[in-house]
């Protein structure tokens, strides 16, 4: 497979500045909106045939360099018998959260369970010459939901744990760890190209705690799967502040938030790793001419930049217009 996207997450690309979108498979495409509509969302997570079809929209529509599963990070809860439902405006319910050292007795079923997840992957490389892209959660931002239950501004019952009975959270850590390995590999088995790890909760700790609590469970992760060859791309939400310790993780490729420029992260990191990123998806509502300075202010700072995959800072928000997602890419494309 030939593919400017893979070329640049091994710091080789000549060619074209690839670009794919962070959530790039959901509510703002109108034709995802008219099969939700049909079916819960966590239903359609379950069906191979739907995983498929969602994953290819953004591809068929705007021919995306990169093709990302549908799914979702809290598919895993499944193997820690939680139940997880989605509910309008309130996000992810789990049930029987978890509220310290005594709720550890789990009983873990292994990966196997998602096979739904690995007949989606097959399916999407059957119709589909992009590389696609598996992921899984941070192990950090997993727990988080775990324990609060759902969506929480300030994780405060996560950061209790934490801070109360260091022990027992950093073993939900490690649990949650070989959870995601073990699915990752699921997803690498199957064929997914590359795989980016999702820790968009690392922004409420201190860059002192990031290391403790995060960090080293990404570095598992990496070096677990480093025998794949299969690329790594590490997100969080603050990886402008988290920089040279994501970095030390041994990624091939760090996401970056919009907070600096990704040249500045250039110069500080080097040239051996990869550097996707960063507009501020809300730039996606402004005008045509807005989003068209925008992207190339980016373009133009990171010009012949081998390593450099075009994206967001974070998820497409649902409401962006689906316009200023084409005129984004024709921008890009036109870029030489
Ligand atoms: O990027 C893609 O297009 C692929 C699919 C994908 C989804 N979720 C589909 C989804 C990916 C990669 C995720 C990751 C995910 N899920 C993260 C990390 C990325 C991030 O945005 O920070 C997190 C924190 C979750 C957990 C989650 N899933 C929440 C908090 C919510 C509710 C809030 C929201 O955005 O609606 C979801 C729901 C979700 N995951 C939807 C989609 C398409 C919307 C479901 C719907 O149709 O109602």
């Amino acid at each position: 497979m030939s593919s400017s996207f893979l070329d640049a997450l091994r710091c080789q690309n000549r060619g074209k500045v690839p670009i794919w979108l962070m959530r790039q498979a959901g509510r703002y495409l109108p034709e995802y909106r008219e099969l939700r509509s049909q079916y819960e969302f966590i239903s359609m997570c379950h069906r191979p045939d739907l995983i498929a079809k969602v994953t290819l929209m953004p591809i068929e529509r705007f021919d995306m360099d990169a093709a990302i599963l549908f799914s979702d990070i809290l598919i895993i809860l499944e193997l820690l018998g939680r139940n997880v439902r989605f509910e309008e405006g309130k996000g992810p319910i789990i049930d029987r959260p978890l509220q310290g050292a005594e709720d550890l007795h789990l009983t873990i079923k292994s990966a196997e369970h998602l096979s739904f997840v690995a007949e989606g992957i097959e399916r999407i490389k059957e119709g589909c010459n992009k590389p696609l892209i598996g992921f899984c959660g941070g192990p950090f931002t997993v727990a988080s939901y775990l324990i609060e239950g759902g969506s929480s501004r300030e994780l405060t019952k996560t950061k209790k744990w934490m801070f109360q009975d260091r022990e027992s959270f950093l073993r939900l850590l490690q649990i949650i760890t070989d959870i995601n390995i073990d699915y990752l590999k699921l997803q690498i088995k199957a064929g997914v190209d590359a795989v980016q790890i999702f820790d968009s909760w690392a922004h409420v700790l201190s860059s002192h705690h990031f290391a403790l609590f995060c960090k080293p469970y990404l570095e598992k992760i990496v070096q677990a799967l480093s025998s794949t060859g299969i690329p790594i791309i590490l997100f969080c939400r603050g990886s402008s502040f988290f920089a040279k310790s994501l970095a030390e993780a041994h990624p091939q490729a760090i996401s970056f938030d919009w907070m600096a420029p990704l040249a500045c992260h250039r110069s500080s990191l080097g040239s051996h790793i990869a550097l996707q990123g960063n507009l501020d998806p809300h730039v996606l509502f402004g005008t045509k001419e807005l989003i068209e300075q925008e992207a190339l202010s980016l373009l133009e700072q990171m010009r012949g930049d081998p390593g450099f995959i075009f994206g967001l800072g974070h998820g497409v928000l649902p409401k962006t217009p689906i316009e200023s997602v084409q005129i984004l890419l024709d921008r890009v494309r036109s870029f030489v």
